[in-house]
Order: C-alpha cells, then structure tokens, then sequence
C-alpha cells in the first residue's frame, strides 16, 4: 500500500481523518447527553402539561374533597353557574356571588352551614379537611 503524503499542517492525512472522526464522535456523545436532558426536562411526570399549576400536599387534600363534595354543582374552572355559582377566582375577588366578603371565615360558615339549596358538610368535615379544601380553592 503506497504511504498517504504529509498534509499541509505536517500530520498524516490518516492522522487527520482519525481526530475528525474522533471530533465527529464528540459531537454526536454531546448531542446524545443535550437531548437526555432535554427530554428529562420537558417529560418531567410532575408538570403535565395541561395542568401547569403544582398544588402542595394540603391543596392536594383539598381538591380531593372539592371533587368529592363540590364539583357536582360547582365548577372550579369558570364562574359560570351548575347547581352553584362557579367557584373560579373565588378568593381573588373581594365579595362571593352572594355579596359577602370573600375570606376564609365566611366561606367556612357556608361549607359548615351551607346556604339556601347548598347542603351543609360541618357533620361530614372537620375544620382540618375544611381548612385544607379552602387552600384548594384558594389556587383557582
Ligand atoms: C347540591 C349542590 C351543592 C353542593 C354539593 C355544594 N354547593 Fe356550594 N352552593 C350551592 C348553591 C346552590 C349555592 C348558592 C347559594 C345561594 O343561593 O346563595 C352555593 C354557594 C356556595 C358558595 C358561595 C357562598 C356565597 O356567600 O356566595 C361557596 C363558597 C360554596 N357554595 C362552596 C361550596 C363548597 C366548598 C362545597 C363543597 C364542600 C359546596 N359548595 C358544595 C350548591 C352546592
């Protein structure tokens, strides 16, 4: 086999091929490691996408009951009404869709004693399960 010719920067042409494919190798482990990591990050099972908000364990607790005993006739996702008033920003307002103020003592009384066709749950909560359904409810 005849000798390859010294490149211009004095390696072997051999020499030469070998650091290009070792840099070609390089650079596809670089892409391999940026890609894990962005699909790590984008897939993160925590942070579905189509609910961005995280709730922490209390708020967690609270949104089990909302859903048990609310969201039959209380949306949670638009003030539109069901059986109730939607319940959308119902802290982020300053009166509830009776005209009372909106704060966690008043919204309590109603969980505990219910009002008009809304059931009362003071015999079925106690004030732990109710605090933890008003920080849900705080979130939305
Ligand atoms: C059977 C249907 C029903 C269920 C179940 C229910 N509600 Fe209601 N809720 C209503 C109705 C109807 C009203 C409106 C009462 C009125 O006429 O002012 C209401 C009103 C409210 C109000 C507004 C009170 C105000 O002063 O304007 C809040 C807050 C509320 N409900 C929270 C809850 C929570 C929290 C739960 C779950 C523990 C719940 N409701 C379960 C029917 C329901």
């Amino acid at each position: 086999m005849q000798a390859l010719p010294p490149s211009k920067n004095g390696r072997s042409r051999l020499y030469n091929n070998r650091l290009r494919t070792l840099n070609k190798n390089r650079l596809c482990l670089l892409l391999l490691a940026s890609s894990a990591i962005l699909i790590t990050v984008s897939c993160h099972p925590d942070t579905p996408p189509a609910k961005p908000k995280t709730l922490s364990a209390t708020e967690e607790h609270g949104e089990r009951i909302y859903k048990s005993s609310c969201a039959m006739c209380h949306r949670s996702d638009s003030t539109a009404p069901m059986n109730g008033p939607g319940l959308k920003e119902v802290f982020k307002k300053p009166y509830l869709p009776s005209g009372a103020p909106a704060n966690d003592e008043r919204v309590h009384a109603v969980i505990v004693q219910g009002r008009r066709t809304m059931p009362p749950f003071g015999q079925i909560y106690d004030d732990v399960q109710i605090h933890d359904l008003i920080a849900y409810m705080r979130t939305l």
